[in-house]
């Protein structure tokens, strides 16, 4: 595992998307598997000032991580009408270049079967953005998730809906229970895991992830059984190291 420590946020994002805009000039129709919340922001504004001047992303793929369960079609939280917003929109990709898992399948076990196949149809994902929970949780597996597990519905703990709870007007009665999340074996399949971390609230979790054994408790921790994973930290989350 290969630990970078960054001035802040924004020098992370641009070192990110540096690694992406060198994979898509190396391979033009990768696959890159995106991230939500509020750590990834600072990576997607710098690849799109990059396509502003000139990279060619137009044969880019982009697909999800995971996904809120029973939300309906097209609500603005569902994590695919926010990667549409924050990634598919300003780097002016076609929709048809992005996929994800369906939160709202009548069969949702299907739907994860669906997903994991999707994903070995297009030939794996080459880049896989991750942020870090502050408990330590990747997409959304939360502590305790098989380090083996693949895509497949999960319940989230109140910590996370909690924290998910600003995004739903502040109203935790609003977040969904369950989730569509990659399992920690499906985000191994990724040639590269990219996981950025930023802030002092993700010092534990970045420390655990690191430093500490690999265990289910902590999630991320599973990158260290990667053969290619490098994790991105601005000082105030790197104070635990
Ligand atoms: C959610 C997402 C994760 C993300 C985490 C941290 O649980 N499913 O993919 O890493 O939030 O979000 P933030 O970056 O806003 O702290």
């Amino acid at each position: 595992m290969e630990v970078v420590i960054v001035p802040d946020a924004a020098a992370g994002g641009e070192l990110i998307a540096s690694a992406i805009a060198d994979l898509v000039v190396r391979k033009p129709d990768a696959l890159l598997g995106v991230a939500t919340g509020s750590t990834p922001l600072p990576i997607y504004t710098a690849l799109t000032a990059r396509v502003r001047g000139g990279l060619d992303v137009s044969r880019l793929r982009v697909c999800q991580l995971d996904e809120y369960v029973g939300l309906p079609k097209g609500h603005p939280e569902s994590y695919r009408a926010t990667v549409l917003r924050e990634v598919v929109e300003p780097l002016g990709l076609p929709e048809e270049h992005f996929f994800g898992p369906d939160g709202s399948a009548a069969d949702i076990q299907g739907a994860c079967e669906d997903y994991d196949r999707a994903l070995a149809a297009a030939g794996g994902v080459d880049l896989q953005i991750l942020g870090i929970g502050t408990d330590g949780h990747i997409g959304f597996n939360e502590p305790c998730s098989s380090l083996a597990s693949r895509t497949r519905i999960k319940t989230l703990t109140e910590q996370t809906r909690v924290d998910n709870a600003r995004f739903f007007d502040n109203d935790i009665d609003q977040v969904p229970h369950h989730v569509i999340t990659q399992g920690i074996g499906t985000i191994l399949d990724a040639r590269h895991l990219v996981l950025l971390a930023t802030g002092a609230n993700k010092a534990d979790a970045v420390a655990a992830t690191v430093e500490g054994p690999v265990a289910s408790l902590v999630p991320a921790s599973a990158l260290q059984l990667h053969p290619h994973a490098t994790v991105v930290v601005d000082e105030a989350a790197a104070t635990g190291l």
